[in-house]
């Protein structure tokens, strides 16, 4: 499976809203194992369709080298809490930045199946799923993070 260029920061299809997949077929599998694939290669945590130059709602999220999440259309149906913490994004490499972020997330999607799943997270899980779905609508992290630095900032 080919690894696959990942859109940096001023690339236009980083902005777009995402159309909903149709249709989920054998060319949206292998679209989500290519997007597994690069996200293992460069070591995140979670990968959105349109950061691999495709504007379709769909993104990759595995937070613990144990599971991964295939997810297609996700959208947040509860949110509840608040979280502040250190965020980064394939997108743009080497920025880190304080986002905040909803502590537990109820969030609706297709599996690479096309079967309606739900996965309710905290956590580094909730945080993923709320920077990929923001993807999805062409929000990116550094436009609501704080104290955007290069390099991650060590633990206190
Ligand atoms: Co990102």
């Amino acid at each position: 499976m080919p690894v696959m260029e990942i859109k940096k920061m001023g690339d236009p299809v980083l902005k777009q809203i995402c159309a909903p997949v149709e249709h989920v077929d054998k060319k949206i599998r292998r679209l989500l194992d290519d997007m597994a694939e690069t996200m293992y290669a460069k070591e995140g945590v979670g990968l959105a369709a349109p950061q691999v130059g495709v504007p379709l709602r769909m993104a990759v999220i595995n937070v613990d080298k144990k599971k991964l999440y295939d997810l297609i259309n996700p959208v947040i149906v509860e949110r509840e809490g608040s979280m502040v913490d250190q965020e980064g994004c394939l997108s743009f490499p080497g920025l880190f930045g304080d986002v905040e972020r909803a502590e537990k997330v109820r969030v609706e999607y297709l599996n690479r199946y096309g079967k309606k799943k739900f996965v309710e997270a905290e956590g580094l899980l909730a945080r993923a799923l709320q920077h990929e779905i923001d993807h999805l609508d062409g929000k990116l992290f550094i436009e609501i993070a704080q104290n955007l630095s290069e390099g991650r900032r060590a633990r206190e």
